[in-house]
């Protein structure tokens, strides 16, 4: 397998960050060894904190790499996939297992030596869509995780006629580094079709103008994909027969690349198939979805909600910075912690914390903006595989992330919004669980006395009564623990 890497400043932009050594030497067209000069955000400091080193928050592009990266395996669901079919009066299949489906077998054979032994909620009604015949239009949306990309690799993989040498399939997603995430999907998954080839329409791969292109797939994001389509002349649109348009919600998100998408959309032809996918479906990403496939099935799974109804929860009133560390070390000192993850307000307050818990001998991992998302993936899994007990954090890669083996979370800091608001959605991601994971959490709050409103104003948005904790108090502190 080839491996990826990127490096980068900050966490803002994926699509600037520099890429090194990214190669695959199976395939056809990998801009291979190209660098891209990274820059800085250009977004202003925001000042609602007595510090000026405050984090920049992470976008919806860097998240979703970052969870591509760390996660291990399939997100269930407990709820049930909808479906809306365009034509009501047709059957709707559903398949429980991959043989069911009919597949070549040595894409069968790509399936299994992926580890994948049945069809994932989505896939399970996804899938017979996707591979009907005659083709059938497709917009799905399902959290993170549940096997939206492994379906229309699928789908392009088992569409695609080997023995024919030009572009076939187009395949959209927002940033470089997710163009070469799903093209290592295909190409694991493809492992066993031996004439099936990826190219990739990407910043710093620019073929001549005319230059033939003998992959099948091509992934790439929307501008450079644009430039291959008809500046360069490389893909014979009437061609292609499935196009893609994964990651709607951070498409979106990115400027110029909805209407870009749509340019590319227009100029294929009848037959070719189109299939959507989203995570998340805010009104905008519908709108954009179905101005670019209207008429088209529709599939969602719905998200886990976070609860907070099994998390214990405390707070105690500090002066300081100096008070909330004595009162966590009193809690450390008393209870035993498998695995804690504390968040603070800014990189400032996170770096004095870690060195301050070091040499109190706890095994502390940092993470904040200022690593590159792959040093950040690297610390996560150090965190995730127990070799550091405590990870300190901004607000950064820690929304969207599943922490649930973690036993306790500490806010060193409450999470406050630009307008230095109390951030309630935050605070939900932050100490809240799916109810699929059952277990008991326990959240303490370190505030200071000027800022108890903030907690009050938590109190009164959950409705809920957030206990209060005498962090000089043994007993106290025992009790928390069951
Ligand atoms: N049928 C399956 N059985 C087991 N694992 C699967 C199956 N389908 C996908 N996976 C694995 O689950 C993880 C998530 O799948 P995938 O990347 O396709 O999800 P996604 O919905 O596209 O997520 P995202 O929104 O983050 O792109 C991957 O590690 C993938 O290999
Ligand atoms: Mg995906």
């Amino acid at each position: 397998m080839s491996t990826v890497s990127w490096r980068s400043g900050a966490g803002r932009g994926l699509a600037r960050h520099e890429v090194a050594d990214a190669q695959h030497p199976k395939f056809y067209n990998h801009p291979s060894q190209k660098s891209f000069r990274s820059k800085s955000s250009g977004k202003a400091d925001i000042n609602y904190y007595d510090d000026e080193d405050n984090e920049e928050e992470t976008d919806l592009a860097t998240n979703s790499l970052l969870n591509k990266l760390i996660r291990k395996s399939l997100v269930k669901s407990s709820y049930n996939v909808e479906v809306l079919q365009k034509d009501p009066t047709s059957p709707l299949y559903s398949v429980k297992s991959f043989e069911e489906l009919r597949l070549q077998p040595k894409l069968l054979q790509g399936i299994y030596q992926m580890g994948f032994n049945r069809p994932s909620k989505i896939q399970e009604k996804a899938l017979p869509m996707m591979l009907a015949d005659p083709p059938q239009d497709l917009i799905a949306q399902s959290q993170s995780g549940t096997g939206k990309t492994a379906a229309f690799v699928l789908a392009m993989l088992s569409r695609v006629k080997a023995d024919q040498t030009f572009p076939q399939c187009i395949c959209l997603s927002p940033t470089y580094e997710l163009s070469l995430q799903t093209g290592q999907v295909v190409e694991q998954m493809g492992q066993f079709c031996s004439n099936i080839k990826v190219a990739y329409a990407v910043r710093g791969n620019r073929p001549s103008k005319g230059s033939v292109i003998a992959a099948q797939i091509i992934i790439g994001t929307p501008g450079s994909m644009l430039d291959w389509c008809f500046k360069l002349q490389l893909i014979d649109m009437r061609k292609i027969s499935v196009f893609v348009l994964d990651e709607a919600d951070v498409m979106i998100s990115t400027q110029g690349y909805a209407d870009q998408s749509v340019r590319i959309k227009r100029n294929l032809p009848k037959f070719c198939q189109m299939l959507l996918f989203s995570a998340t479906f805010e009104d905008s990403v519908w709108l954009f979805a179905t101005r670019l496939i209207p008429d088209s099935n529709i599939i969602k799974l719905r998200k886990e909600e976070l609860t907070l109804d099994n998390i214990r929860q405390f707070f105690d009133p500090c002066e300081n910075k100096e008070q909330k560390y004595r009162a966590l070390s009193n809690i450390y000192g008393i209870i035993t912690i498998a695995q804690a993850i504390i968040f603070c307000q800014t990189r400032k307050i996170a770096k004095w914390l870690s060195q301050e818990m070091i040499k109190d001998g706890h095994r502390v991992a940092l993470l904040s903006g200022e690593l590159s998302i792959e040093q950040r993936a690297a610390v996560i899994q150090r965190f995730r595989d127990g070799k550091e007990k405590v990870l300190i954090t901004t607000n950064v890669c820690a929304r969207g992330i599943d922490v649930e083996q973690v036993s306790i979370v500490v806010n060193f800091d409450l999470p406050l919004n630009k307008d230095g608001d109390i951030d309630c959605e935050t605070y939900l991601h932050r100490i809240g669980r799916t109810g699929r994971f059952g277990k008991k959490g326990l959240a303490v709050n370190l505030v200071e006395k000027h800022s108890l409103n903030l907690l009050y104003a938590i109190e009164k948005h959950f409705n809920i009564k957030i206990k209060q904790l005498n962090t000089d108090d043994i007993d106290e502190i025992e009790k928390i623990e069951y």
